[in-house]
């Protein structure tokens, strides 16, 4: 049993420190967000993860797990402070650091005993150096502590099955034993543990995201080759992917990829290799049709409702992906504000992320459920893969709409069962322009 505190209870802290609280540490969470902090001790969940809810509340129970918004009282006992603060892209990509600065100025200040600090928030390579700095510059008085990175892998949505399910852990120190002390916080997680040093780490984690991005990027251009050559790209990856090498994992083509990570690695990557003088091509590659990719589906809509200005556009979908609130870097939403832009009428549905939407984009009309939504549209864009969505009465969203026009930015559906029932249905690499067998439509 370890004292670990745990900086920022956002999607990435308040599942690590639920997560190590329910292990068997004694875990403190803070954040600067009080109105988080309160309702976090009511059992208000400030984001919304399958399985966090329990998970929280079992371990304030047992007394493992409390919520303070004191520097002071977090730190009292630390042995572990696991930095998880929002990391968000700053100017020209870089990643804005200013909250990791904001909390190890905060440690540095209160620490009056040795810890291990450990920066979990992705950050750029040579942070863990710069971490350092700042907390030797802020201590009152010279306390000996060490830095670890250990990146995060976890995907929102998955993130608590993924905490206790990690394909690695990976950590990266110049102090050996300490980054030693934080492998033995996660041995009971039973999965391959590499230990480097800190820059390598920091690497690790980039890496992997743009490889994933890579990934996506990748089969979305291929599903683009797919719909000018005539195949279909479903079928492409159930070939690919008995090749060990490549495997039928994340190689599902859509609107290209979104969230608080992949869009802001990549850039965060391709403008650290840039200021260091090497050009990554391929990341901007990467980018460049992960942009593209969204523009794709508005141009399906015009090419099969021409001028889209009065045009009513529902969006099936509106968070980033399936089993998140989260719409940070959402490409439903971009696709909503260029249909906005266009003058078409945008309404939406998600089963998670309205109250989110309502804030932030005002003039997307919401819907109480998907045949509330279909209701005198002139299409149906599938934005975000919900599970609910696969089962939908889609005779009755037929028979809502003014148009039946499906453009399916997610594969979600059958082709030939939606023809069928009268819609004009449009893919994402199924065959011409997306529409399998186009002679039908
Ligand atoms: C995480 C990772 O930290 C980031 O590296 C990754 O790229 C995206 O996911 P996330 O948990 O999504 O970030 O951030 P967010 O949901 O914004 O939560 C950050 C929390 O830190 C917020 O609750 C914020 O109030 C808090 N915070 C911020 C602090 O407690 N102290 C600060 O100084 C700044
Ligand atoms: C990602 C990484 O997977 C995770 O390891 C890292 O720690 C944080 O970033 P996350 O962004 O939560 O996790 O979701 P993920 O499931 O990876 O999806 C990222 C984006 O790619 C989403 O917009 C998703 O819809 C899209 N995606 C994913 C595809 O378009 N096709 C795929 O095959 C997989």
């Amino acid at each position: 049993m370890k004292n670990i505190t745990v900086i920022g209870v956002g999607y990435v802290g308040l599942v690590t420190g639920a997560c190590f609280a329910d292990l068997g540490n004694r875990v403190v969470a803070i954040d600067i967000n009080e109105m988080r902090i309160e309702n976090l001790k009511r059992g208000i969940m400030p984001i919304y993860e399958p399985g966090l809810k329990e998970i929280v509340e079992r371990n304030v129970k047992a007394e493992r797990l409390s919520f303070t918004t004191d520097y002071l009282e977090a730190l009292r006992d630390a042995e572990f402070v696991f930095i998880c603060v929002g990391t968000p892209e700053g100017v020209d990509g870089e990643a804005d650091l200013k909250y990791v600065r904001m909390a190890a100025e905060s440690i540095a200040k209160v620490m009056d005993h040795e810890m291990i600090i450990v920066n979990k928030s992705t950050v750029p390579v040579g942070t863990g150096d710069w971490v350092a700095n700042i907390i030797r510059e802020h201590q009152p008085r010279p306390i000996p502590f060490a830095v670890v990175s250990c990146p995060e892998f976890l995907r929102e949505g998955s993130a608590v099955r993924d905490f206790f399910n990690p394909d690695r852990t990976v950590l990266g120190s110049m102090d050996r034993e300490a980054a030693n002390k934080v492998a033995q916080l996660h041995l009971p997680l039973r999965a391959p543990i590499v230990i480097t040093d800190l820059r390598t780490a920091e690497m690790i984690k980039y890496a992997s995201n743009a490889f994933l991005a890579t990934r996506i990027s990748f089969i979305n251009e291929i599903a683009n080759i797919c719909e000018a050559l005539g195949a279909d790209v479903k079928e492409v990856v159930q070939g690919m992917g008995y090749d060990k090498r490549i495997g039928h994992h994340f190689l599902e083509p859509g609107v290209g990829y979104g969230g608080s990570c992949f869009p802001k690695d990549v850039k965060a990557l391709a403008y650290m290799a840039q200021v260091h003088g090497t050009n990554p091509e391929l990341l901007h590659a990467v980018m460049g049709i992960n942009q593209m990719q969204r523009k794709q589906i508005v141009i399906k809509l015009q090419d099969l409702l021409g001028d889209l200005s009065g045009k009513i556009i529902a969006l099936l979908g509106l968070a980033f992906k399936e089993n998140t609130d989260d719409i940070r870097v959402s490409p439903a939403l971009e696709i909503a504000e260029m249909l906005h832009d266009l003058g078409a009428i945008v309404r939406g549905y998600d089963p998670a992320a309205m109250a989110h939407v309502a804030r932030a984009y005002p003039f997307v009309q919401l819907a109480a459920d998907p045949y509330d939504l279909a209701q005198g549209c002139d299409a149906v864009v599938v934005a975000t893969p919900w599970n609910e969505f696969k089962a939908l009465d889609m005779e009755r969203i037929g028979a809502a709409m003014r148009q039946k026009v499906i453009v399916d930015g997610r594969n979600l559906y059958d082709p030939e069962r939606l023809k069928a029932l009268g819609f004009i249905y449009r893919g994402v690499g199924r065959g011409y322009n997306g529409a399998l067998n186009s002679h039908n439509g």
